[in-house]
């Protein structure tokens, strides 16, 4: 269980909370590329860690995310125009560029120097593979934007959606961290490689170990004579969990990203993001999109009890409900808005929940006492992480998983300093 205390500390991420304060140091998710797809498309609202915003593509192709009320009174700007250059208020007509410089104030005599004064917020963006990730922290702290590998492929070889979480962003990213609920949870009744791996052993044994980026998470469970199954995967700072999801049986190339992003403290957006290093992915492998609605309001939800069925329970799987994304939504979202963790009774399974729990609490006090946060990118030399891997795969029962680890990330770090390679072949 978790003390009120911290469970308020680490569910807490508007302007001024320190957690928020925490988040507002990282490149974060803000929006879909393909929610603004084209030059003066219309803006659209975003909701960050509770602050109100609206995102435009100007006529140039650049990219401004501004406080959503116009700074002269406060109407919508997600119902302005967007052209020649700016965002203007349909009130009066105050005109903003990406960067919140005020251009225009028609309404003013033409000899008023008012527009010179005036700013409004504009916090910088990039983008990157889909996704358009913005920063809202003090200017003097930003980081360099960190070069992922699944930034690094071409755009072909990612994929990516977004959907609503209707609970706080933490119930979903210990979701991420929680390996064992993969035996349960996630079970199918239909025959299949991943059923026989999973229910071979519902007790996985769990190590976690922290690392410069967040925690390292790996399930060990035994699997038949002579073999073990291994799941390793990474929480990286602040909201990331890296997962061998996604993938055909046995395939090792690239992983899935999901990105617990707050909208505010009782919803969330899941991001989940996939790359393959040596091909382009296939639409079968964006199977998930036919779960999301055009809103990025998941079609089962809690409002139709995620379609649940009842003889399908019985039969299919253990839910009764369709996708693993549907299944996660109903484990975490049913907790209710934000979970009081004081009344929760913790297992030796969820070790992984606890690591994570503790690395953002200390990462938490670490800015709170002024110092920097964890997994900051200053230096461009070192901007490059072939060490946020993960794989899951069958390996003899003698080899140690970091031994399999430490091959599928070598190759990466001798032989390509950027970063980027092939690397696919399994220890056997
Ligand atoms: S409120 Fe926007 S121009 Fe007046
Ligand atoms: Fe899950």
């Amino acid at each position: 269980m978790l003390p009120r205390e911290q469970n308020e500390l680490l569910t807490r991420t508007g302007p001024g909370t320190p957690m928020g304060e925490l988040m507002r140091r990282y490149w974060m998710p803000a929006l879909l590329s393909e929610e603004i797809p084209a030059p003066d498309s219309p803006p659209v609202q975003v909701r960050l860690l509770g602050e109100e915003l609206v995102a435009f593509r100007d006529s140039k192709g650049r990219i401004g995310l501004l406080d959503e009320h116009c700074a002269h009174r406060g109407t919508s700007l997600f119902y302005g125009r967007n052209e020649e250059c700016g965002l203007r208020c349909i009130y009066h007509g105050w005109k903003y560029d990406v960067e919140g410089n005020v251009l225009d104030t028609p309404a003013e005599p033409p000899d008023s120097d008012f527009k010179t004064k005036m700013h409004t917020t504009a916090y910088p963006t990039r983008e990157a593979a889909g996704v358009i990730y913005a920063y809202l922290g003090p200017r003097d702290k930003m980081p360099l934007f960190p070069d992922y590998e699944w930034i690094q492929v071409p755009l072909n070889q990612t994929y990516v959606t977004k959907a609503l979480l209707e609970c706080n962003y933490l119930q979903g990213l210990e979701g991420e961290c929680d390996s064992s609920h993969l035996s349960l949870l996630h079970q199918t009744f239909t025959p299949g490689p991943a059923r026989a791996i999973w229910r071979l052993d519902t007790v996985p044994v769990y190590e976690t170990e922290e690392t410069d980026f967040g925690v390292r998470l790996v399930a060990t469970r035994k699997a038949g004579p002579g073999q073990q199954y291994v799941r390793l995967s990474s929480f990286v700072m602040p909201v990331f969990g890296c997962v061998p999801a996604g993938r055909p049986p046995g395939e090792l190339d690239g992983y899935e990203i999901h990105m617990y992003v707050p909208f505010d403290d009782t919803r969330a957006w899941r991001y989940d993001m996939g790359f393959r290093r040596n091909r382009a992915v296939t639409e079968e492998e964006v199977h998930r999109r036919k779960q999301i609605g055009p809103d990025y309001v998941r079609l089962r939800n809690v409002r139709n009890h995620y379609l649940q069925d009842r003889a399908m329970q019985k039969t299919v799987n253990y839910t009764g409900i369709e996708d693993f994304l549907n299944h996660d939504a109903c484990a975490t979202e049913s907790m209710g808005p934000i979970f009081d963790r004081s009344k929760e009774h913790l297992g030796v399974s969820d070790k992984a929940v606890i690591a994570l729990r503790k690395y953002l609490l200390g990462a938490v006090k670490t800015v709170q006492e002024g110092k920097e946060a964890p997994h900051m990118v200053r230096d461009q030399k070192r901007n490059r992480f072939p060490h946020i891997d993960c794989f899951a795969d069958l390996v003899h029962a003698d080899i140690h998983w970091r031994r399999q680890f430490d091959y599928l990330t070598a190759t990466a770090e001798k032989e390509n300093p950027a970063g980027y390679v092939p690397k696919q072949k399994a220890v056997s």
